[in-house]
């Protein structure tokens, strides 16, 4: 599997601040990534990165968590010691690499880049660790996809800022203990749960992401607009905003096509009536649900009788990873109160019910909790 790496220091690092060269298409545009979630998507990345803000203060929302970053970064300057390692968790979009490429930006260091996919060994890994310079970054998107061995590997290069090499093999086989520099590892996971207890254990800075107000996504919409030298109204960008589930790579994404939207079908501006008309054509509701979420729903309804219903088993009947429907469509659907997770599996409720338009009587088992079991194995007979 391919490693790609960045290694570049604060000078490298276009500002995505200033104006110049955004429609040029010049800016950051030979930046390597290994993504997260949108790994596989380069197109998603560039658009990413193109929007992503470049310092703390251009963060948007997020308040207790950039409130505690900035205390350790403080701490950190003053201390001129390395910060310490720092976990970030949270569903995807939500800002896990941003916040993981502010860190190294506000701090003037070095940030090295890879993921849990790409390290298939621990030799993947060791490249990584004896370029990090004092006091650097390295960020390890998708964290919780590391193999145990590269994993029992990073144990002691997090503790002690060391390395276990074993040379050789059976009666031959000698280790040499290798020194680093203290270095700050960031790790991202969308499944902080996957994450084995000593691993998680060894960052002691841990951070939770959570979904965005509809405030907070419209000024995210609001100057991303700005940067996209595109015109928007208020009430456009608030309803983007509601329409973006809590997720401000979503929020980007609807920005940018009802951009395109208005060019071609309006003047170019993006007004209250311009944004509806685009969203309604990519499909996505008054609730920011799109054909995938409102699939989701009807198969717990349709075919497990408004459940509960296993994530593999509604997996496998919709053709979508089972790890997709956790990351990407439960979530939101959970905080919204669309579905009720249970032991025996996911529940629809009676909001996700009325917003689809479904009566009680199409589906009478609904509302009966503890649901029978018999009447659900008809449904399968
Ligand atoms: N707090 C924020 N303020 C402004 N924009 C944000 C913020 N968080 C995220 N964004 C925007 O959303 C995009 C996606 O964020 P990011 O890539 O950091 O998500 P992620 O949590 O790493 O997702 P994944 O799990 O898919 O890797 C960014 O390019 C950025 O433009
Ligand atoms: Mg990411």
């Amino acid at each position: 599997m391919a490693r790609k790496t960045t290694i570049r220091n604060d000078d490298e690092v276009p500002d995505e601040r200033s104006d110049s060269g955004m429609d040029g298409g010049g800016s950051g545009g030979d930046k390597t990534r290994a993504g997260g979630s949108d790994e596989d998507d380069p197109e998603q990345q560039r658009y990413d990165d193109e929007l992503r803000p470049s310092r703390l203060e251009d963060v948007v929302g997020q308040k207790a968590v950039v409130e505690r970053l900035r205390i350790l970064l403080e701490a950190t300057r003053r201390r001129k010691e390395p910060l310490g390692h720092l976990l970030l968790d949270g569903p995807p979009g939500l800002g896990k690499t941003t916040l993981a490429t502010v860190v190294p930006r506000e701090l003037g260091t070095e940030l090295q880049i890879t993921a849990g996919p790409s390290l298939s060994a621990p030799k993947d890994l060791l490249p990584y660790l004896t370029n990090a310079g004092y006091g650097s970054v390295l960020f390890i998107d998708e964290i919780h996809r590391m193999p145990p061995a590269v994993e029992e590997f990073i144990y002691p290069a997090m503790e002690d800022f060391r390395v276990d090499i074993t040379l050789g093999d059976g009666l031959n086989a000698r280790t040499i203990n290798m020194k680093l520099q203290p270095f700050t590892l960031i790790g991202a996971t969308t499944r902080s749960g996957m994450l084995t207890a000593p691993l998680r254990d060894r960052f002691v800075n841990r951070e939770h992401l959570d979904f965005y107000t509809d405030e907070e996504l419209a000024t995210i919409v609001t100057r991303n607009a700005r940067k996209l030298r595109t015109e928007i109204s208020p009430e456009a960008a608030q309803e983007i905003a509601i329409r973006s589930r809590g997720t401000p790579r979503k929020a980007n994404n609807w920005l940018r096509w009802t951009r395109d939207f208005a060019d071609v079908r309006a003047n170019g501006k993006i007004t209250l009536e311009v944004a509806r008309a685009a969203l309604r054509m990519k499909g996505v509701d008054d609730a920011g649900l799109e054909e995938q979420d409102r699939k989701y729903l009807q198969t717990i309804i349709r075919v497990f009788g408004g459940g509960p219903a296993g994530v593999q088993a509604l997996g496998h009947t919709m053709n979508i990873p089972a790890d997709t429907l956790e990351d990407e469509v439960e979530p939101f659907l959970l905080r919204e109160g669309f579905i009720q997770r249970t032991p025996r599996g996911r529940m629809i409720t009676a909001k996700a019910m009325a917003h689809l338009g479904v009566s009680q009587k199409q589906n009478p088992k609904q509302p009966r909790s503890g649901s029978d079991n018999a009447e659900q194995r008809e449904l399968f007979d």
